[in-house]
């Protein structure tokens, strides 16, 4: 086991760095209860799929929501973004729509191996439970309603919610095609004054990065709303 992996060594980490994000966080934004947002970090101390300041931009931008804030995720995996974002929703009608194959199926190549050798790890043939598993540990079990499809299907499957989400956050497949049509598919979604954001611009994922600039400069998304990391969120 890699030295950073003992779990002293991890322990240390995790304290200094979520530490000195929490130190600005909560100069920056001191509204927000960074003491929910700590909770969830503790509980994905392990997860590796995001930084503490994406993570904490997501709880921020959901936060920011209005209360019974209706949320579509694309690309779920075993639910960490959609816990820092359930952890900021308000209102006992809030909600979110997480949609996943939960198989790891992707058009992107890279990304495929990666999660096959993550199933070998798990023991697992999906993330379905360890999704219902973590949502129903932190307490947000009823603010989660996993779509189980694939992300086209899923937004065909969910067309009656078209112009009534207040937050869409795409995170699925991470080819260039795949994520051109998840915007195609998922902005009519948007309520007007509603948030789309997207992870990985500007990342490895080139595709993911082409896709978003070239309809940026189409003029599909409305003002930036901000940037954490490789997040990047729009107001349509
Ligand atoms: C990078 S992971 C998501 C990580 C998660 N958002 C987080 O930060 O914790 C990408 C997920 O997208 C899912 N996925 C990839 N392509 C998809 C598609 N076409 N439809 C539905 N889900 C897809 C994969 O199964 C995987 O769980």
């Amino acid at each position: 086991m890699a030295f950073k992996h003992w779990p002293f060594v991890r322990d240390v980490r995790f304290a200094q760095k979520c530490g000195r994000f929490l130190r600005g966080a909560r100069k920056r934004r001191g509204d927000l209860n960074w003491d929910e947002y700590l909770r969830i970090a503790r509980h994905f101390k392990l997860d590796d799929m995001g930084s503490f300041p994406e993570r904490g931009y997501l709880f921020q931008l959901a936060s920011d929501l209005p209360a019974e804030a209706q949320v579509i995720e694309v690309g779920s995996w075993m639910g960490a973004s959609t816990c820092f974002i359930a952890g900021g929703l308000k209102g006992t009608a809030a909600k979110i729509f997480a949609v996943d194959n939960f198989q790891g199926l992707s058009t992107c190549g890279e990304d495929a191996v990666w999660y096959e050798r993550h199933f070998q790890k798990l023991g697992a043939k999906s993330t379905l439970e360890i999704f219902r598993q973590n949502f129903a540990e932190l307490g947000f079990a009823s603010r989660a309603e996993p779509v189980v499809n694939d992300s086209l299907a899923a937004a065909t499957q969910l067309a009656a919610k078209r112009g009534t989400i207040d937050f869409v956050f795409i995170d699925g497949d991470h080819s260039y095609e795949a994520c051109k049509a998840d915007i195609l598919a998922w902005v009519p979604f948007v309520k007007r004054g509603g948030v789309i954001a997207f992870h990985d611009f500007g990342s490895r994922a080139d595709g993911v990065t082409r896709a978003i600039f070239e309809e940026t400069k189409a003029g599909r998304f409305g003002q930036i709303v901000g940037v954490a990391g490789t997040i990047i969120a729009f107001r349509l």
